[in-house]
C-alpha cells in the first residue's frame, strides 16, 4: 500500500494536494480514501502494529467498530443502495462457508462476527478500473475514462452481470 501511494519520486505539488485531500476525504478529490494510506492512521481503525514492512496482527481486527467508522463520512441517508449490517450470515442465511474474501468483523454488541460495510467494500481497493460494472455506467469525469469500483471485493468478469457475483456468494438463489 505504502509502495503503491509513495513509490518511487512524488512531486511536492501532488503530496501538497493529497495531504490536503487525506485531512478530509476531500468529495472532490480522485483519490478519496488516500487519507487511509497515511501511515500515522492505521492505528486509527486497526489493530496493528508496524513491523518494518510487515504487521503483527491481523488487519482484520479494528480498534472500533467498522460501521460507524464508516458513517462518519457516508451517513445512511446518503446511500443509494443499502443493506443489513451488523448480521451474521451463518445464522440469519444457511451458509456453510463464507469465502475469506468476504470478511466478517466483531461488533461491541454482537457475540459473533457480523457483517459490516467492510465485507462488501475493501475501503483501500483501487478507486477506479478500466472495466465497467453494470452496463450503463459512465465514466468518472476527470479519469480519462475510468470507471468507479465502489471498492467492491468481487466484481464481474462482464458489465452485464452487474452485482450479481457479489450478491451470488452470500444468496445463491437470488
Ligand atoms: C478509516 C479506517 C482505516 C484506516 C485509517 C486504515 N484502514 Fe485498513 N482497513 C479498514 C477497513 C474497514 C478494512 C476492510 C475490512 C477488512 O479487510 O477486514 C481495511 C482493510 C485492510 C487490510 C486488509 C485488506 C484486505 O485484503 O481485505 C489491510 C492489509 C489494511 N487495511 C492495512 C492498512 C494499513 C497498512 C493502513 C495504514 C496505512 C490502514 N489499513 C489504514 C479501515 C482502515
Ligand atoms: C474521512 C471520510 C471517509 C471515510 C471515513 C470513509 N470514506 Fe468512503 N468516501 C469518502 C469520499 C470523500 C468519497 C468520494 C465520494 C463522495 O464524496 O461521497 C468516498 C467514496 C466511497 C464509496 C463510493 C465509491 C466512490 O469511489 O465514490 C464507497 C463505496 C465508500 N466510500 C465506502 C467506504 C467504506 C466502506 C468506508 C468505511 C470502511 C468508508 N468509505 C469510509 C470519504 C470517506
Ligand atoms: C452486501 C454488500 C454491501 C454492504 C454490506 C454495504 N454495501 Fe455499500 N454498496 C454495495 C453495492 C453493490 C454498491 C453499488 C452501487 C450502488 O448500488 O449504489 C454499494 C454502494 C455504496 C456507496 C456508493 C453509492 C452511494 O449511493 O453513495 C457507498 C458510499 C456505500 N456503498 C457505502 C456503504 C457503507 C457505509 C456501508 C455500511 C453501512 C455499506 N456500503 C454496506 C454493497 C454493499
Ligand atoms: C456476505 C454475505 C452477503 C452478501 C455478499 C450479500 N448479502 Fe444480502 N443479506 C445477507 C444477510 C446476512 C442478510 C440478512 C438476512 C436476515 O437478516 O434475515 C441479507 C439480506 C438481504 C436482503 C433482505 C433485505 C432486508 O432488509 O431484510 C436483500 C434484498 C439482500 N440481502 C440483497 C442483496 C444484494 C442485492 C446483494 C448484492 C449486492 C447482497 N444481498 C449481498 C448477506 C449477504
Amino acid at each position: 500500500m505504502k509502495g503503491r501511494l509513495l513509490g518511487g519520486v512524488v512531486a511536492a505539488a501532488v503530496l501538497a494536494a493529497w495531504a490536503l485531500a487525506a485531512v478530509t476525504g476531500d468529495p472532490g478529490a480522485l483519490d478519496a480514501h488516500g487519507f487511509m494510506e497515511s501511515e500515522e492512521r492505521c492505528g486509527g481503525c486497526h489493530h496493528m502494529e508496524p513491523d518494518g514492512a510487515d504487521w503483527l496482527l491481523d488487519p482484520h481486527l479494528f480498534v472500533r467498530p467498522v460501521v460507524p467508522m464508516c458513517m462518519e463520512c457516508h451517513p445512511s441517508d446518503r446511500i443509494g443502495r443499502s443493506h443489513p449490517v451488523g448480521v451474521d450470515p451463518y445464522e440469519t442465511l444457511d451458509l456453510r462457508d463464507l469465502p475469506e474474501d468476504l470478511p466478517l468483523h466483531w461488533s461491541d454488541d454482537a457475540r459473533a462476527e457480523v457483517m459490516t460495510c467492510g465485507t462488501c467494500h475493501d475501503p483501500h481497493g483501487p478507486r477506479f478500473s478500466g472495466a465497467k460494472l453494470f452496463s450503463f455506467q459512465q465514466p468518472y469525469p476527470g479519469t480519462g475514462g475510468q470507471y468507479l469500483t465502489f471498492f467492491l471485493r468481487v466484481r464481474g468478469e462482464t458489465p452485464r452481470e452487474g452485482f450479481t457475483p457479489l450478491c451470488h456468494r452470500c444468496h445463491p438463489g437470488l
